[in-house]
């Protein structure tokens, strides 16, 4: 009985030297094609907080939005999506993050959550948390709660959870690669 085991790994692509050389590029798109992969994945991202009363689950655009839709739709509970600049059409906050190369911004609505609520943040893969911590910030900054970040992929190497965990925030996530 029980739910047979599922790799998740073997259904992540590896793409060598993309967008630069010297990356491996790790490609969720096999993952989310996968039914049975794509369903796990989003189960294994909403279980340890299907107790947590979570209230809004936030997604980092742009694959944030595909896992964290899925999560929020498990957990009961509303989404809001964190946005590269210039996409959102009401008020907004914004919170820089360093590139390679300079800088971007991601933004939220001003009144997307509410002080106290209970907000679970996701995106598929961070390395050096700089697009989690700049979310982290924007939720903090309306008064959120922040209970956790989730994301299917960790690259370790690249420090990103440990930065968030250095914040007081706890992390999960489904794969590491090294
Ligand atoms: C990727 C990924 C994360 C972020 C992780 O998104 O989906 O959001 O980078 O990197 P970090 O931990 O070093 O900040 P990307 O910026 O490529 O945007 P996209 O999803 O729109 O392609
Ligand atoms: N895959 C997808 N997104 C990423 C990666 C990666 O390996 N590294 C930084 N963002």
């Amino acid at each position: 009985g029980g739910i047979p085991p599922l790799d998740l790994a073997a259904l992540i692509r590896t793409i060598p030297d993309h967008p630069k050389p010297g990356i491996m590029f790790r490609d969720i798109t096999t993952l989310l094609a996968d039914p049975v992969g794509f369903a796990r994945s989003v189960d294994a991202l909403s279980a340890p907080f299907r107790d947590g009363r979570i209230d809004k689950v936030a997604g980092i655009e742009a694959r944030g939005f595909i896992l964290g839709g899925a999560v929020a739709h498990q957990l009961g509970a509303g989404f809001v999506p964190l946005r590269k600049k210039g996409k959102l059409p009401h008020k907004t906050v914004s919170a820089d993050y360093a590139l390679e190369y300079g800088t971007d911004a991601i933004e939220m609505h001003l009144d997307a959550c509410q002080s106290g609520e209970r907000v679970l943040l996701v995106d598929d893969l961070i390395a050096t948390g700089g697009t989690a911590l700049a979310g982290l910030s924007l939720l903090r900054g309306a008064g959120a709660e922040v209970v956790a970040a989730a994301f299917v992929i960790d690259l370790p190497d690249l420090g990103g959870a440990e930065r968030l965990r250095a914040e007081g925030l706890p992390v999960t996530s489904l794969i590491a690669f090294g």
